[in-house]
């Protein structure tokens, strides 16, 4: 079915052009530490791919396990934390820490439901811990996945009004075997071929899928509420 082409499509991209990041696994090789996983998305939320990187490495290299990091100061936290903005997520980052040190032994839950559950985990960060780390198959939208699937599908409604539609049609994509993969592959096409202004539709894996491709303007995608 059309879901599985586009599936099985960009895995193979990705396979081959994948970004190397110093929180990911490379493709087919065991599943990254769970806590590598979660550090990384909640880092990711309001800060560039280029600054997390240098963050994490800062973290993990400071706290190795989510029991060192429970263990913090939180003074120490919240000075490892500058540069990277929003203090809330610090302090999430640290009750996370304590909970998953408290409450599960240790151990990062392995489901979406009850990742959801844990302090600071939103439904993004729960389905991108869930795929990735576990291999789970979860249905995982960021902003980059918004705006390569209103393009693939070439959803005419507005943000935000189209967020249950795009959320449908990444679920119909969405492989049952390499989730974590597919969702990071989507990441990466969103941000080096299918970019906010200027894709590079020439050289998309997925072009030949692409419903706004063959449209005059396929940037326009996804189309924004008028103000
Ligand atoms: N943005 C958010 N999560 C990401 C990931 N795992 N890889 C690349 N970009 C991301």
């Amino acid at each position: 079915d059309r879901g599985t082409d586009i599936s099985a499509t960009l895995l193979a991209w990705y396979d081959a052009h994948h970004r190397t990041l110093p929180w990911r696994a490379a493709p087919g090789t065991p599943a990254p530490d769970p806590y590598r996983v979660w550090l990384s998305e909640v880092m990711l939320q309001q800060t560039t791919v280029a600054a997390v990187k240098a963050a994490f490495l800062r973290f993990t290299t400071r706290w190795p396990t989510v029991a060192d990091l429970a263990a913090a100061d939180d003074a120490d936290l919240m000075a490892a934390w500058a540069g990277l903005g929003y203090y809330a997520r610090a302090r999430n980052l640290l009750a996370c820490a304590r909970a998953v040190v408290a409450d599960h032994g240790g151990r990062f839950p392995d489901t979406e439901a009850a990742l959801r559950a844990l302090p600071g985990v939103g439904a993004y960060t729960a389905a991108a811990v869930a795929a990735i780390a576990f291999g789970r198959r979860a249905v995982v939208v960021d902003g980059n996945v918004e705006r390569v699937v209103t393009r693939l599908f070439a959803i005419e409604q507005p943000l935000p009004a189209a967020r249950p539609a795009i959320r449908a049609a990444t679920d119909t994509i969405t492989p049952d075997a390499r989730a974590g993969d597919f969702a990071q592959a989507m990441m990466d096409l969103g941000a080096t071929i299918c970019t906010p202004r200027r894709p590079a539709c020439a050289i998309c894996p997925l072009r030949e899928r692409c419903a706004a491709v063959h449209t005059a303007d396929p940037a326009r995608f996804p189309i924004k509420a008028a103000k």
